[in-house]
């Protein structure tokens, strides 16, 4: 695959892989998000893994926060979203969206990464690992009605 920036015309490819990965996102939601990151190039960035035979295999979204748990440095590389194509997985994909997303972060004055995952979804958990993360907390969120 070719890892690169994103194109307005990767659009409809794009979302249809933030719908695979957030399916409980409203259509216009994804769209507004998609534009704000597209909009703000100084604290976003957009880079997908374009196939040899053309066609989208996946796509990374990371964006410049001021702090992140267990990070001792600022700005810091956040891990927004991080999606391959369950046929294209396994082969690498993931790791060179990850390193275009890494390598942009250290062009914008980062020293350290940091992301989040479900507790639950472990190869998500496992892969970050792999790719050179640690675990720096667990987080419990909590919900009831008052209304
Ligand atoms: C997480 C994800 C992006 C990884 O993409 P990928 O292209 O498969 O990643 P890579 O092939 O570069 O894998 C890198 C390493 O991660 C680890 N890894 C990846 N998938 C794994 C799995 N299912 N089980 C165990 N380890 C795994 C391996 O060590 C792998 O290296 P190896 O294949 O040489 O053993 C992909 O699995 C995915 O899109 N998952 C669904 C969406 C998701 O959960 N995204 C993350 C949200 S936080």
């Amino acid at each position: 695959v070719n890892v690169r920036p994103v194109r307005p015309e990767d659009r409809e490819e794009w979302l249809r892989r933030r719908t695979a990965l957030w399916p409980h996102c409203a259509r216009e939601t994804h769209l507004a998000d998609m534009a704000e990151s597209l909009g703000d190039a100084s604290r976003w960035a957009v880079f997908v893994a374009e196939k040899d035979a053309g066609g989208l295999a996946g796509f990374v979204e990371i964006s410049l926060q001021e702090h992140a748990a267990g990070c001792d440095t600022s700005p810091v590389g956040y891990v927004e979203g991080w999606y391959v194509d369950a046929d294209q997985r396994r082969a690498g994909v993931g790791s060179q969206l990850l390193a275009a997303a890494e390598r942009w972060a250290v062009a914008h004055g980062c020293r350290e990464m940091a992301s989040d995952c479900d507790v639950s979804n472990g190869v998500s958990l496992a892969a970050h690992l792999a790719l050179g993360y640690e675990e720096v907390q667990r987080v419990v969120q909590l919900r009831k009605w008052v209304g």
